[in-house]
């Protein structure tokens, strides 16, 4: 049986959809507030509930949770690894950050917890996901009133490029791993996935000329790219609502993509995926087409 955490989650919502089409494997939902009916209740943040909650779970895929101060994070994670173990749990497939995250402080409780998830007696599969095509969506929407007015697309990225990747396409390959997975276990044999460190990054890294091309076309006016400094960043954000580590973390993830390190230098999306891996390009102008732009606020790059 395959668990799967976080299902009121985009990600987890979007992968629990994927696993109750595959007809040949049992899975059972969890969700921190319960919900009722079949979901297990699942919560990181009080390890009582998991024992029961992974009762003869085979798999495990543990959808992170870390909107959170990282030591948070850091205990919610231990003590799934650790029930995952008092529960006999054989496989644990856990949602990380991509390489090109590396050095953003996003990371450091994914690169924990993979670590955490190496020394149980389980095996595992990382699934190092990249950042996803909301956050230059989200950029583009917010800025295309303002592009519609003025021609200028405003966005801290320097000249440098992220490489983002849809969450649809990171359900998708969570949901083959899990099944995969938990066919190999049934079957006797050994797990394929086991051990692997997948990095699923996008194939088009997108920059702020980028951005600003499909406001072009979607606006039906020459909109032009306009870097914006951190520190002009850093003040939009103070009172964006936004907790202050979701501003330190966002601050981060603009400073990586202006260094240049925030693009993908290799990617197992494509041999994962079944189909070719959907385009953020699409995705910005069927955004700023929508007319999604008039609400939309820089939050949306929260992470
Ligand atoms: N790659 C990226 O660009 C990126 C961006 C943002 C976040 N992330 C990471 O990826 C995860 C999934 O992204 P998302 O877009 O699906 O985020 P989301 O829609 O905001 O969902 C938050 C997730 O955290 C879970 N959660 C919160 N508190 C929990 C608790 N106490 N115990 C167990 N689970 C808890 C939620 O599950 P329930 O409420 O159902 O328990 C849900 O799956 C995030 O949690 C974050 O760690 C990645």
């Amino acid at each position: 049986m395959i668990l799967i955490t976080g299902v009121s989650g985009s990600l987890g919502g979007l992968i629990l959809r994927g696993l109750s089409g595959v007809e040949d494997v049992d899975v059972v939902a969890g969700s921190h507030s319960g919900g009722g009916g079949t979901i297990r209740r699942v919560d990181f943040d009080d390890p009582g509930s998991l024992p029961e909650a992974f009762l003869g779970v085979d798999v495990l895929l543990v959808v992170s949770a870390g909107y959170a101060e990282d030591d948070v994070v850091f205990a919610r994670h231990g003590a799934v690894a650790d029930a995952a173990a008092a529960a006999g749990v054989r496989h644990v497939i856990y949602t990380s950050a991509a390489s090109s995250c590396e050095s953003m402080t996003i990371a450091v409780p994914h690169r924990w917890t993979e670590n955490r998830l190496a020394s149980g007696p389980f095996s595992t599969t990382i699934l190092r996901n990249g950042l996803y095509t909301e956050i230059p969506v989200g950029l583009a929407t917010a800025g295309a009133g303002e592009a519609a007015a003025t021609g200028e697309f405003a966005a801290p990225f320097g000249d440098g490029k992220i490489s983002v990747v849809a969450r649809e396409d990171l359900a998708d390959v969570a949901v083959r791993v899990a099944a995969e997975s938990q066919r190999d276990l049934d079957a006797g044999r050994p797990i394929r996935h086991a051990g692997r460190v997948y990095e699923l990054e996008g194939d088009t890294p997108i920059g702020g000329t980028d951005i600003a091309e499909c406001l072009t076309a979607a606006l039906g006016r020459p909109i032009t790219y306009r870097p914006t400094s951190l520190s002009a960043t850093r003040a939009a954000l103070k009172d964006s609502g936004l907790e202050p580590y979701q501003i330190a973390h966002t601050l981060s993830t603009f400073s990586n993509v202006i260094a240049g390190r925030a693009q993908a230098r290799t990617s197992d999306l494509a041999d994962l995926l079944p189909a070719p891996a959907r385009q953020p390009k699409a995705a910005i102008a069927e955004a700023v087409a929508a007319g999604g732009y008039q609400g939309q606020s820089i939050s949306a790059t929260r992470r």
